[in-house]
């Protein structure tokens, strides 16, 4: 009775000092992310109370800025101090970099436990693995040739299907800025020029042309009369924006689509989240449709949490992270609200709008038929110092008295030095 009492009692204290541990090891995750716009936040949001369920508090580290530029500049000198943030918000190239510098954990054994093989696609995990070894938990699916346009003005323009190719494209710009309309709701800055780039590079030279140019970084693509045409597109697009657009937040640019003052944005599909935050609805008060001449093509990006090397303490808390992030239910959740699609391939498409629909059908038939390619904008196609050397190019080009000709050549030579 005596023998039996104290193990009860050593079991029960055993116990207790184990969930004492546990408690305190899963206690919170500090998270680095770009998350800060009313769509962002409200994403961001679903995964902060998946956490705070589990007894996991959040400590918030935004940065502001797409591309994620701004925040890993601020994830270096953290690093450099030698005290990581627990996760990071982060692009492909750059999850390869951090990777090989040591500095991320190896989340092999759970994703062992969870099957991540199986469910994540290989196009994902080439960036969410380093060295065979799973190193981030894969969030979404976005993809940058998106169109966003207003429902409304596209009515008043007798505008009743989305344009199908460039000149319709151009077409329906036009009739836009006829009646008024800033035609192309844009923000002047270098992440978003590029992300225009993304779409009119594979409207002009198809995905063949793209993937030579954009991810071989092939000198003759690069400097090629397509490329030409490319810039000589871009300049065409400078036209329809705003004066006030230079340096303007994406978020902003996709609210004066909301508020019916512009016709149409060129942006990923993180843009879908402002409209849905605003209470609109595809379909009825804004219409989605791929950039004119990139149909059934797709460049993606994905948002991964990088895991980072942290004490002991903070391990149970990190994996705890990752398992949420990569849980079916969670995926449906946060996706519909961000705008993006699963990052696995078993969600069903439910709970989706038409528009999330639609990107989770045109994933799978670009998959299928070779047409899926990562985004140079957003970090998929090369590493960071190339897509930092182009952007310099696009936004020059963009903004100043720069011939095509010229941007041609400044690439060429821009890719080429950055290598
Ligand atoms: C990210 C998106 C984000 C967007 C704008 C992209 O690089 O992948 O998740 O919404 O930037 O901040």
């Amino acid at each position: 009775m005596m023998i039996r009492m104290f193990k009860t009692t050593a079991i029960a204290s055993v116990l207790s000092l184990a969930l004492t541990a546990g408690a305190q090891a899963a206690e919170e995750v500090e998270v680095l992310h770009w998350w800060t716009s009313g769509g962002e936040a409200k994403a961001l949001n679903v995964l902060k109370e998946d956490l705070e369920s589990q007894g996991i508090a959040w400590k918030d580290m935004p940065i502001a800025g797409g591309g994620g530029t701004e925040a890993m500049t601020v994830l270096r000198s953290r690093v450099a101090a030698g005290n990581p943030p627990t996760a990071v918000q982060m692009l492909g190239f750059d999850i390869q970099d951090w990777a090989a510098e040591g500095a991320t954990a190896n989340l092999d054994e759970l994703a062992g436990a969870e099957k991540w093989d199986e469910v994540v696609p290989a196009a994902l995990q080439r960036f969410s693995k380093y060295d065979g070894h799973w190193v981030a938990a894969p969030v979404n699916v976005h993809s940058t040739n998106w169109v966003w346009a207003n429902k409304k003005v596209m009515d008043e323009l007798g505008v009743t299907e989305p344009p199908a190719d460039w000149d319709g494209f151009i077409k329906f710009l036009d009739a836009a800025k006829a009646k008024g309309y800033t035609a192309l709701a844009h923000g002047g800055q270098p992440w978003q020029d590029a992300t225009i780039f993304d779409g009119v590079v594979l409207a002009t030279g198809g995905a063949d042309f793209y993937k030579k140019s954009m991810i071989d970084l092939d000198p003759e693509a690069l400097g090629s009369d397509t490329m030409k045409t490319v810039f000589d597109r871009m300049k065409q697009l400078r036209g329809y924006v705003d004066e006030n657009f230079s340096g303007r937040d994406w978020n902003l640019a996709s609210a004066m689509v909301i508020e019916s003052k512009a016709a149409a944005q060129i942006m990923g599909d993180w843009a879908k989240g402002e409209f849905l935050n605003a209470g609109k609805k595809p379909g009825e008060d804004f219409v989605c449709f791929r950039v004119p001449g990139t149909q059934g093509m797709v460049t993606f990006n994905s948002d991964q949490f990088v895991m980072f090397k942290v004490g002991e303490d903070k391990q149970a808390a990190q994996n705890a992270m990752a398992k949420a992030v990569m849980s079916p239910k969670f995926q449906s959740a946060f996706n519909v609200v961000k705008g993006s699609v699963p990052a696995r391939t078993d969600v069903p498409n439910e709970a989706f709008d038409d528009c999330g629909k639609k990107g989770m059908a045109d994933l799978a038939e670009a998959a299928k038929n070779d047409t899926l390619m990562g985004s140079m904008a957003h970090g998929h196609s090369a590493p960071a110092a190339v897509k930092n050397a182009m952007y310099d190019v696009i936004t020059n080009h963009f903004n100043n008295e720069v011939s095509s000709a010229d941007a041609v050549e400044q690439l060429v030579n821009a890719v080429e030095g950055a290598q």
